[in-house]
């Protein structure tokens, strides 16, 4: 039986942080503003995911009909049976049922700087995207194996910035100029091992959304230009920020193809500080100021708070901007009651929501607006990496060619050093 509270929650919705934002919003009556998912995500059986046959096939068919409750169990089991063997690294955009097991979870830069800084155990199982685990190889001792339950979770961002079409734009730019030794290459940590190993090797740096002011910073003293990729709106957010005019910043459209000066002028390029790589985040494209303009209308002193990969006039209007990290912070300091839209992904916003019954969090997408390639971390392949372990096979490790993790290494250390 379930009994009305005085604020009008029954018993079973105040123990449900979804259904109180909901019915806080239903109160505003701005349906558009919720997002499906705030109802929360729950784990079906592998085969029942609907993008299933686009994941990593090879998990054997004996965990592609297990339910929540076993699999929870199995991982459980199998994590006690593992013990200090593993440790166990999961972003903040981690599905609830993944999240659940890791034994810490954080930002980019916390989870990089985590995996360089324990060197004990001789297994990192990363819950996050490919680059994320590709980092932390590159920073861990040799002894140490790199684990990312499914092969398949990539990054469509990181996607947009193919080794060969950075190569290509590097060398237009070096017969432009004459020289490149005025030009500081930074990849946004979302980005192939081998573009930081391109970094590591041209003077240039790795930055996370936490530390793009300081990378750039450190960019300005070392050259007069930087070439930032792939995320156009995190480069332009961050020269903004450091007041670097708008006109300065100019956007590289690599599906140009070569000898196109990515469609830019000679004097467009050589009145500019920061060339930026026509790439973005496919979640955050999605927020936009008229989700903002609703947002104040509907909730007179909302706080906005997006992340940077968001566009220019979505950071603008916000209130705040930051990383994954800074977000949760944000929202954990709020005073009690307030209410906060935020600009990110579904994942981290359903949890906030939750860890904060006191205030009312919501996402400013109207639709659903997870990160496909993060979801594809399903418990099955946890299950799946972790049982297999057990019996000393390992699977899906991820290794960066040594050829590459020296100079990668280089870069991301100086990024790490950076303080
Ligand atoms: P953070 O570094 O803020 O965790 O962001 C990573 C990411 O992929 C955001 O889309
Ligand atoms: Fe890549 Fe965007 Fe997903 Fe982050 S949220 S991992 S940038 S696709």
């Amino acid at each position: 039986m379930t009994t009305e509270t005085t604020t009008g929650v029954s018993d079973k919705q105040a123990k449900n942080p979804y259904i109180q934002v909901e019915q806080v919003l239903a109160q505003f009556t701005v349906p558009q503003l919720q997002c499906e998912t705030d109802t929360g995500i729950e784990t079906i059986p592998l085969a029942e995911e609907v993008s299933f046959g686009s994941w990593q096939p090879e998990i054997p068919e004996e965990y592609w009909q297990l339910d929540a409750e076993t699999l929870n169990t199995r991982i459980r089991a199998a994590r006690e049976r593992l013990g200090d063997q593993v440790v166990i690294l999961g972003h903040h955009y981690q599905r609830e049922d993944i999240v659940q097991f890791a034994d810490t979870r954080g930002d980019s830069f916390a989870l990089a700087q985590y995996a360089a800084e324990h060197p004990e155990s001789p297994y990192i199982i990363f819950c996050g995207v490919h680059f994320m685990a590709e980092a932390a190889d590159i920073l861990a001792q040799p002894n140490q194996t790199v684990i990312l339950p499914n092969m398949e979770a990539g990054c469509s961002m990181a996607d947009m910035a193919a080794a060969p079409d950075v190569y290509s734009a590097w060398r237009e730019l070096e017969d432009l100029f004459g020289s490149t030794e005025d030009i500081i290459p930074v990849t946004y940590m979302n980005s192939a091992a081998s573009l930081k190993a391109f970094c590591g090797e041209n003077g240039g740096v790795v930055c996370t959304s936490s530390n793009a002011t300081q990378v750039l910073e450190w960019a300005f003293q070392q050259g007069k230009r930087v070439f930032f990729f792939p995320d156009q709106h995190l480069g332009r957010n961050t020269g903004h920020a450091m007041d670097i005019p708008l006109d300065e910043m100019v956007l590289w459209d690599w599906r140009l193809g070569p000898g196109n000066l990515g469609g830019r002028t000679p004097e467009e390029l050589e009145h500019s500080r920061i060339i930026l790589w026509q790439g973005h985040c496919s979640v955050h494209q999605r927020f936009s100021l008229t989700q903002i303009e609703q947002a104040r209308q509907q909730f007179p002193g909302v706080q906005i708070v997006v992340h940077p990969e968001s566009r220019y006039e979505v950071v603008q209007a916000a209130d705040a901007n930051g990383s994954t990290a800074f977000i949760a912070k944000y929202v954990a300091e709020a005073a009690p009651g307030s209410i906060i839209g935020i600009g990110t992904e579904i994942n981290l916003v359903s949890r906030l929501a939750k860890e904060n019954p006191d205030k009312t969090i919501f996402c400013l997408d109207p639709v659903v607006c997870p990160c496909s390639t993060m979801y594809r971390v399903h418990p099955a392949y946890l299950a799946w990496i972790m049982e297999s372990l057990e019996r000393g096979e390992v699977v899906n490790q991820l290794r960066v060619d040594d050829n590459i993790k020296a100079n990668a290494r280089i870069a991301l250390e100086r990024m790490l050093a950076l303080k």
